[in-house]
């Protein structure tokens, strides 16, 4: 069900791995079955640093055949996200005009849409989700069912030839082989084309210690350094570096062809730079610092729930990750409210905790915020709510 890594996915070192995190045999985050359903199974979850480039990475790669098939992540439909999008495209437009977007790991078309309704005149998707591919091409957005591979390549191609932006949306540190990605992408681009890459950034997780963005989808956490030891010696460089909000921070790295004679950006040295005054003692103490989070939440759930009912608020894979290590069951946590109906009816992985509709929330005193990242939005949404939002 899963392989161990013997390399370091950016710069090839074979034995230069710090083990920084381990949070024992866990099951897969986004595996929420139905009642009765058999689960994924378990794989270990630890995170090995490497002291050549400073990525650090999942001591194991999982079956993606098996983490993806019938994928329930669908984008969140949420203002904040919006306002995200809002802030993304206008760093893509100070940079060329966007007509043409192939977005890889298109999810349901949510951001494709929002950029032909901001002025794109043509769009591609290419997502490995087959359920979600549908529910785009549905839509009129064509997306290629798949991973973003040469067979795949070709084909938005052949749909149109050199798009103006190459978007990858929170799909990067999912992907195991990136000498094959930076392949493909100099597959698709032509000379001017811009990448666009979105990843959670890990100098957020590690200063504000986010350790739930560690499941086995997250097969990376990556710097800016080790993207830059990734692309020595291809034909792409570092162009702009930049960090937005969303999902509890994240970098939107801009790359660009070396033979476009684009000079980059002074964020790109500057981020270098401060990364390697930081990153190596910074993930020397985050795993004592999740583990002080991570007990400090079993202890204010252990006490509130003798006091009334303490329910989940987001069925993400943020929350698998902290259920898991803090063990709790359903007599800890009651239930999961979630808007998404696809989650409703299903159980947390690894746990018997049912997730329910967000209308449930009214019959708990006590909600663990796990959508910590859209916290403004649930708690104004919820804001008729007698109950206590509870977080580490
Ligand atoms: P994510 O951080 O992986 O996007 O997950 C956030 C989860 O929270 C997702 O399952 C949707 C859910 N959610 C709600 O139920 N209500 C809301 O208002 C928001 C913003 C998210
Ligand atoms: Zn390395």
């Amino acid at each position: 069900m899963y392989r161990e890594i013997k390399l370091c996915r950016a710069c090839g070192a074979a034995n230069l791995f710090a083990e920084v995190m381990d949070l024992g045999t866990q099951p897969l985050a986004n595996d929420f079955r139905l009642p009765g359903e058999a689960c994924n199974g378990y794989a270990p979850l630890k995170v090995l640093y490497c002291q050549g480039c400073s990525l650090a990475q999942l001591s194991v790669v999982v079956d993606p055949q098996i983490l993806y098939s019938g994928y329930p992540y669908v984008t969140s439909r949420s203002n904040t996200m919006l306002g995200h999008f809002a802030l993304l495209w206008q760093a893509i437009n100070i940079e060329c005009r966007p007509d043409r977007i192939l977005e890889i790991g298109s999810n349901d078309g949510f951001f494709l849409d929002y950029c032909l309704q901001n002025g794109a005149k043509d769009v591609i998707g290419i997502d490995p989700a087959e359920n979600l591919a549908e529910i785009a091409n549905a839509r009129g957005l064509f997306t290629i069912p798949g991973i973003f591979n040469d067979s795949n390549a070709d084909k938005a191609n052949r749909h149109f030839n050199g798009p103006d932006v190459v978007v990858a949306r929170h799909v990067f540190c999912h992907i195991d082989d990136w000498k094959k990605f930076v392949v493909n992408l100099d597959v698709v681009c032509r000379k001017n084309t811009l990448v666009v890459i979105e990843v959670p950034y890990v100098m957020d997780t590690l200063e504000r210690v986010e350790f739930d963005q560690i499941y086995h989808e997250h097969l990376s956490y990556l710097s800016i350094n080790a993207m830059n030891a990734l692309l020595d010696g291809t034909p792409f460089q570092l162009h702009r570096i930049t960090r937005f909000p969303i999902h509890g921070g994240s970098v939107v790295i801009m790359l660009r062809r070396r033979d476009a004679g684009v000079t980059a950006d002074a964020s790109v040295p500057k981020f270098m730079a401060e990364e390697q005054n930081e990153i190596g003692h910074k993930w020397a103490h985050f795993k004592d610092k999740s583990f002080f989070r991570i007990n400090k939440l079993r202890d204010i759930v252990n006490e509130k729930c003798a006091q009334g009912l303490v329910c989940g608020y987001g069925a993400s894979a943020k929350s698998t990750v902290w259920i898991n290590a803090c063990g709790f069951k359903r007599k800890h946590i009651n239930f999961i409210c979630d808007e998404t109906k696809q989650k409703q009816g299903r159980l947390s992985p690894g746990t018997d905790i049912p997730v329910m509709s967000e209308k449930a929330l009214h019959t708990a005193e006590y909600a663990v915020l796990f959508a910590w990242n859209f916290s403004e939005e649930i708690r104004r949404k919820n804001a008729d709510w007698k109950g206590e939002f509870l977080t580490a």
